[in-house]
């Protein structure tokens, strides 16, 4: 066999390896196909088409279990963000772990409620603008906590918990000031942002709270910001937090729980981050500032389980060039995966079947969808090997906030999603159809 000019870099195992087709049971062909945990990709798309969500359920066990494991010597719950992957399969699993759920609608209370009813008292409920329906259908399930985010809803929720004569559990979510690195749009711990209440101010609301008949505190809790690779700022936002906590004890309040909220970042541009030494990190720099504390630390990371544990795979439809400048134009779209175009952000795009050998020279491309945008885009002046029409791409780390986020713009039905466990495949969401998209026209 020709000897590989560069070996080829499996891109997110242990979820997604290459392996080498082979001809009858023994002849090697050179030739290597993406697989999610045991099964091809390519037979995946034979069945269910493209585009397509592959997600591998051993790569989500193992990356709840080394945040786990992280955290193990401080008493904490895991309440996984259902905003970065709400399939119904997915929650599913986690509930069979034990963990617990961040929900920020009553749609989401509902999907974890579906995929596990006795999930009710691990669930906190976060959110600028919970509406006293949603408040009440929480009150109603018994949920854990409620992640307060202003003094109107303060009361709102002390209105809906006198109607139910219940009492909520209460943390108010404070603002700690705290920068963090990160896109603009997805960075929420500074004072001109819209969440939580300042941290100067939470003290005088704490009391207020404290006087309200249906109201219960139990804790405090902050969520700076998402996709943040230093763990420091979360280290920083814990020493306030902390400080916050002894000034409450002293008020006279009960504060059994902390709660961290999410944030943790995955690397999209290289697949060598070491994810048990950075979640160990991270561990550190939110349980420094608590030690001694006694308290149940609340953590709700979404990205850092599921992220790099989801692929979209998309066929090139066509190729072209406009004046020199080549595309690759795929089936998948800006609707189906938005954050390229709404974030500017990188994700690793591979062939799904590659030669071992120097194959066809490497090219540099831009990866376009079809939809009527130029923002419509998944990779700029990306190096690619070289793609032929009608083969698979896998644009990788798609676990999170890629089928959470899709939407039906240019009438395009939403990708069908696939769960694999070792050498099995569930469809756990159909693809869409037009007339699934036109039934609630009138
Ligand atoms: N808790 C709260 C209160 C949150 O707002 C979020 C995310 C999380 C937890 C989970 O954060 P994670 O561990 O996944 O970073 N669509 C953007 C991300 C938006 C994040 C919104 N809040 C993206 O695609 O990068």
């Amino acid at each position: 066999m020709t000897p590989r000019s560069q070996p080829i870099r499996n891109p997110r195992p242990p979820g997604f390896v290459y392996r080498e087709m082979k001809q009858g049971l023994l002849r090697r062909t050179g030739l290597y196909t993406l697989a999610c945990e045991k099964l091809a990709i390519t037979k995946l798309v034979k069945k269910h088409g493209t585009p397509l969500y592959v997600y591998s359920a051993a790569m989500i066990h193992e990356r709840y279990a080394i945040f786990e494991g992280a955290f193990r010597s401080i008493p904490h719950t895991i309440c996984y963000s259902v905003k970065a992957n709400s399939n119904l399969g997915i929650l599913r699993l986690l509930a069979k772990k034990g963990c617990g759920f961040d929900v920020v609608s009553g749609g989401e209370l509902e999907r974890v409620l579906a995929a596990d009813k006795k999930a009710a008292k691990r669930v906190v409920f976060s959110g600028v603008g919970k509406t006293r329906e949603e408040l009440t259908a929480a009150l109603k399930a018994g949920i854990l906590l409620f992640n307060v985010e202003s003094e109107s809803e303060l009361w709102a929720l002390a209105e809906c918990a006198g109607r139910l004569h219940t009492s909520a559990p209460v943390a108010l979510r404070v603002n700690p000031d705290v920068a963090a690195e990160t896109h603009p749009y997805i960075s929420t711990g500074l004072h001109k942002h819209k969440f939580g209440v300042p941290i100067r101010e939470a003290r005088a609301l704490y009391h207020k709270a404290s006087s309200a008949r249906y109201l219960r505190v139990r804790g405090v809790s902050v969520h700076i910001g998402s996709q943040i690779t230093d763990v420091a700022p979360f280290g920083e936002a814990m020493a306030r937090i902390s400080d916050l906590v002894g000034e409450l004890r002293k008020d006279g309040h009960r504060i059994d729980y902390v709660d961290a909220g999410g944030g943790l970042g995955i690397s999209y541009d290289k697949p060598d981050i070491d994810f048990p030494a950075h979640t160990a990190a991270y561990a550190r720099a939110l349980a420094g500032p608590l030690r001694d504390l006694d308290v149940e630390l609340l953590l709700e990371p979404g990205r850092s389980i599921v992220g790099p544990a989801g692929i979209l795979v998309t066929s090139v439809i066509y190729r072209k060039a406009n004046d020199g400048k080549r595309f690759l134009v795929v089936d998948a779209a800006m609707n189906d995966l938005i954050r390229p175009a709404l974030y500017g952000a990188y994700h690793e795009i591979v062939p799904v079947t590659q030669r071992a050998e120097a194959g066809a020279k490497p090219e540099t491309a831009d990866i376009v969808g079809p939809v009527c945008e130029t923002g419509d885009f998944f990779a700029r002046d990306r190096q690619i090997p070289g793609v032929q029409e009608g083969d698979l791409l896998a644009i990788l780390d798609a676990g999170a906030y890629g089928m959470a986020l899709a939407s039906n713009y240019n009438t395009r039905p939403r990708p069908a999603e696939v769960l694999v466990a070792g050498t099995s495949a569930r469809l756990i969401r159909r693809r869409e159809t037009v007339s699934d998209i036109l039934r609630l026209e009138i």
